[in-house]
């Protein structure tokens, strides 16, 4: 270790405090914080600094300004678009079919919001089935593999890639092995890593987490890009055919993965990227809009605009800035390599405020509990600028949208509202089956049902609001509420329902 060499060259960056207690720190310390600091290219993290903070001061001169909706030719609708829609879905069938199409999960985040100290993606919201977000994700895909097979007659795999980060990254793989993979096969499930950051003060200096450590945090979900590249993941597409990738964030519970309509759709138009978006419900709704900024497309982040303009609206009543990104995108395989190989180096950093642990100039370590730092984050959507091939597809809420990012402490996207979500979908998909629901009595529940219907009383402990009828079907048994009839037309059930792979081979078995 030539620790002098190390100082002057801290020194000359103007992060000499990280070797503050060096006199302290054992050799085994010493050697971490060493080979922590050496490991770092502290210039680079400084540039970023710089470039984020010019920035921010760039952007509050008013992104507002200079914002258009995205043009009515670009944009898909599950229920605007008539009978196109049924042409996009066996589109999507037939790509998946061919093997064209992965799946991308984003499950670096640190899910501060959620307060759990494991993956969001382990998360069980208290279905009936108990299935965490993972499996209910791996079961989606297994599904539409199935689908696709039906339709279009060939098997194709969706591999299903998986970016961790360092706070996520060795419990998500247990995780995967403990359940054999939720029943899909081992190699086709690719997980990777992302890259964590220094994090820093306001004036640009790296944050110590412990006397002998860097505090880092992951580089945001923009970081994919870099670790496509680093990991040889783009290549392991291009091995496997793969010619479109749906990528998505890990909270959406009714999230429809390799979604077909919107594959098929984004490839109809030959598009290079594709925004998945819901109707903003409000003005103040905390969504990102996508929107053209400057002629280029973009979303802008609820926190980067002003109410006034969140508020404005279009001549028939409909919020003017309305597409609210979902987290849910489409990327062209080409179009990721272009990003990997030319753009990634130009996409900048936004800066987020936070609470960071730091160790005081006394040697203590301490949790703030106000912003005293900064983290540095790429957008995985602020790639949309470099494409001219852009489409957007609007999807219901109430479908396709309930996403889980806050704790009981907050009224909306808990656990609780997750739950509903999907109680509710599929409520709906058993009455559009032709099935009917009665309370224990007999009682004939309504399809839209009172809040305070006997049927609560199915509630779990511990619950703080009520369903209106606890109704789950497995996505093995269906993916999007199709092919249901048969187990449900004139059929009457009393919750609480599953209808998963064993209730199925009852009623076949049944009718033989
Ligand atoms: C995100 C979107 C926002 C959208 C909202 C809808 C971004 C930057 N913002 O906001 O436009 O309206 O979802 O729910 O996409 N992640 C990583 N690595 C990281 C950080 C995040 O993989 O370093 C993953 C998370 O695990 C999650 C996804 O990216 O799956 C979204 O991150 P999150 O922090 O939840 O973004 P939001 O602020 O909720």
């Amino acid at each position: 270790m030539d620790v002098d060499s190390l100082r002057n060259k801290l020194s000359s960056l103007g992060q000499e405090h990280l070797l503050d207690y060096w006199q302290e720190l054992s050799e085994e310390q010493r050697q971490f914080l060493y080979d922590d600091i050496e490991g770092t290219n502290i210039p680079e993290i400084i540039e970023f600094y710089q470039n984020a903070t010019k920035n921010v001061k760039n952007a509050t001169r008013k992104v507002d300004e200079k914002m258009e909706p995205v043009p009515p030719e670009l944009l898909g609708s599950v229920t605007r678009s008539g009978k196109k829609l049924k042409d996009w879905y066996n589109q999507g069938l037939k790509e998946i079919s061919k093997g064209h199409v992965g799946v991308l999960l984003m499950a670096g985040g640190q899910g501060t919001r959620l307060g759990v100290n494991s993956p969001k993606g382990m998360y069980n919201v208290g279905l009936p089935s108990q299935k965490t977000l993972y499996q209910l994700q791996a079961e989606k895909i297994f599904r539409v593999q199935q689908l696709s097979e039906a339709y279009a007659g060939e098997l194709g795999t969706v591999p299903w890639y998986i970016m961790t980060s360092e706070y996520t990254k060795e419990q998500t793989k247990e995780f995967f092995k403990k359940h054999d993979f939720f029943g899909l096969k081992e190699e086709n499930i690719v997980f990777f890593e992302q890259n964590m950051i220094p994090c820093l003060t306001f004036d640009g200096k790296i944050i110590l987490d412990q006397k002998w450590k860097i505090s880092r945090a992951p580089d945001g979900n923009g970081g994919l890009y870099r670790a496509l590249g680093k990991h040889g993941i783009l290549d392991d597409m291009e091995r496997r055919g793969v010619k479109y990738v749906h990528v998505y964030g890990v909270d959406n519970i009714l999230v429809t993965m390799a979604d077909p309509s919107f594959v098929g759709f984004c490839v109809s138009k030959n598009a290079e990227c594709g925004a998945k978006v819901c109707e903003k419900s409000h003005p103040t709704e905390q969504v990102g809009v996508v929107c053209r900024v400057d002629g280029q497309f973009q979303v802008v982040e609820y926190s980067e605009i002003t109410l006034k303009t969140a508020e404005r609206r279009s001549e028939d009543g409909r919020l003017t800035f309305n597409a609210g990104s979902i987290c849910n995108h489409f990327f062209s395989v080409q179009f990721l390599g272009d990003v990997v190989r030319k753009h990634e180096p130009f996409l900048g950093h936004h800066i987020a405020k936070k609470k960071i642990p730091f160790i005081d100039d006394n040697g203590t370590r301490h949790t703030p509990e106000k912003p005293n730092g900064i983290k540095m984050e790429k957008f995985v959507f602020d790639v949309f600028t470099f494409t001219k091939d852009f489409v957007v597809f609007e999807v219901l809420r109430e479908d396709e949208f309930s996403p889980l990012k806050n704790s009981l402490k907050a009224e909306k996207d808990n656990p609780i509202t997750s739950r509903h979500s999907v109680l509710s979908l599929h409520h709906r998909w058993v009455l559009n089956a032709g099935g009917k629901f009665v309370d224990r009595d007999g009682t004939p529940i309504p399809a839209i049902p009172s809040w305070n219907s006997p049927v609560n009383l199915s509630r779990r402990e511990n619950d703080t609001e009520s369903y209106p009828v606890v109704c789950e079907v497995s996505p093995l048994v269906s993916y999007a509420g199709e092919g249901l009839e048969k187990y449900c037309n004139g059929k009457t059930f009393t919750p609480p329902v599953l209808i998963d792979k064993a209730f199925v081979d009852k009623e076949e078995k049944a009718d033989d």
